[in-house]
């Protein structure tokens, strides 16, 4: 249950993706998240309050008072209960009467007196969503925090195809159950005062998959989970992240440029085209460091094969040298270091002949530490000191490691 004791105000508007939002709130209520639905006059055109109430177990709000006994429904109440307000989805009218200040309905009036972030999944035509004004109001929103989870692209209500499909109830629950999972508080500040806004972060994650043939391939044991949990980590501090992703099963993380390749090679070819435009750069992939020098063509053929296989092998490119000898003075630079154990003159080691600033040590003979897994254990070196952290999630690392940096920039 992991939305036990969160409190969500829904609101719904006007548009054909409102049938989503019934399996939008199970999501939310399997994960034992409290529901509260707040539905505009044209949202109750599209589904009805009947199914809302009964999947929410409260009744659905939607008139400033209750036509029956005349009992106020008070908006700030539910601006100060609320953890989260997710608008989804979010039609174009309401996106620009959000923008505007516009409180000409009970939805409207609750998202003018919310406290706690404000998310909105937009759902229109494809013109509409690309128009310059639905455009505008979405950057005015973003600008003054609220989250924009961007419409996906496929068939549309009209018949059309094109970008302004809601995204999926799955996806959004589940980004919710990360931002819950990842401290929270973030996502909630305004673009104008987070600490990493303006700031571009490049950072590397997961595994390399180097082929040897059509099939196999040399890999390693990296989930993506520590580098993924860091481009979320910087994105709630404002930063534009892009994130260069090996092989993993994990969802892009909401709101970063996600740039997926298979091979260390690819993967400092993305890297080399990010790096000049980025001011911080985290290299916490786990780079297979040989290649088969020539990968066959197909599949090879177990029968034809004899008892032993030799494979030649050549050296890949190390990526985080590379990017830290063209390193410029703006710009801050952190590696990884997995050792087997502990071993900070090693760390120290990479970091002089990597280029790098700052270093994080993950030792795979800590419990719970490296790969795989959910937690890490961690040492933050510099030059000048050490600093080490007790075991925690990787989103809780992901921001230890953010604030040194943030701490680290307001330095210089
Ligand atoms: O993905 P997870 O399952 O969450 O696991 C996280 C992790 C264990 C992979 C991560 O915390 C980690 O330690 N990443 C670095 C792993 C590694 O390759 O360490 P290294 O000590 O071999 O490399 C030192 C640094 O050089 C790293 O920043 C690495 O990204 C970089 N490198 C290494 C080789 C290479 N060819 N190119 C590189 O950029």
């Amino acid at each position: 249950m992991k939305l036990q004791g969160k409190h969500i105000v829904v609101g719904i508007t006007g548009s054909i993706a409102a049938y989503k939002a019934a399996t939008l709130i199970r999501c939310l209520i399997k994960e034992g998240a409290e529901v509260q639905v707040v539905i505009t006059p044209a949202g109750k055109e599209f589904i009805t309050p009947l199914t809302l109430s009964t999947l929410t177990n409260k009744p659905v709000v939607s008139e400033f008072f209750d036509r029956r006994d005349g009992s106020w429904h008070s908006h700030v109440s539910l601006g100060l209960w609320a953890d989260l307000m997710l608008i989804a989805p979010a039609s174009a009218a309401t996106l620009g009467k959000m923008a505007h200040g516009i409180a000409d309905n009970m939805l409207l009036t609750t998202y003018l007196s919310m406290k706690a972030p404000t998310w909105v999944a937009p759902a229109m035509d494809l013109d509409m969503y690309a128009h310059e004004a639905t455009q505008n109001n979405l950057s005015i929103l973003q600008q003054r925090g609220v989250h924009i989870i961007d419409a996906g692209s496929g068939f549309l209500a009209s018949g059309l195809e094109g970008k302004g499909r809601m995204a999926e109830p799955e996806h959004i629950a589940g980004e919710v159950i990360r931002y819950f999972e990842s401290g929270a508080m973030p996502l909630a500040t305004p673009l104008s005062k987070a600490p990493l806004q303006g700031k571009r972060v490049l950072i590397t994650a997961g595994p390399t998959y180097e082929a040897i043939d059509a099939v196999r391939f040399i890999g390693n044991h990296s989930s993506g989970r520590m580098g993924y949990a860091l481009a979320s980590a910087c994105k709630a501090q404002g930063a534009e992240v892009t994130l260069v992703s090996g092989p993993t099963a994990l969802p892009d993380p909401l709101g970063v440029k996600t740039v997926r390749v298979t091979s260390a090679l690819e993967m400092l070819q993305a890297s080399e085209a990010i790096f000049p435009k980025s001011e911080i750069a985290i290299f916490s992939a786990a780079v297979a460091d040989y290649r088969p020098t020539t990968p066959v063509e197909g599949k090879m053929k177990r029968e034809t094969l004899g008892q032993e296989l030799q494979i030649q092998l050549t050296k890949n490119p190390d990526i985080a040298a590379t990017l830290g000898a063209k390193k410029e003075a703006r710009q801050l630079l952190v590696g990884f270091a997995l050792e087997t154990s502990p071993n900070e003159e090693e760390a120290l080691r990479k970091m002089r002949v990597k280029g790098m600033d700052m270093m994080v040590l993950n030792s795979l003979s800590d419990q719970g530490a490296g790969f795989g897994g959910t937690t890490n254990k961690i040492a933050l070196l510099s030059a000048t000191e050490v600093v080490h952290f007790p075991l925690k999630s990787k989103e809780e690392v992901a921001q230890d490691i953010v604030q040194a940096i943030i701490k680290r920039l307001e330095r210089v």
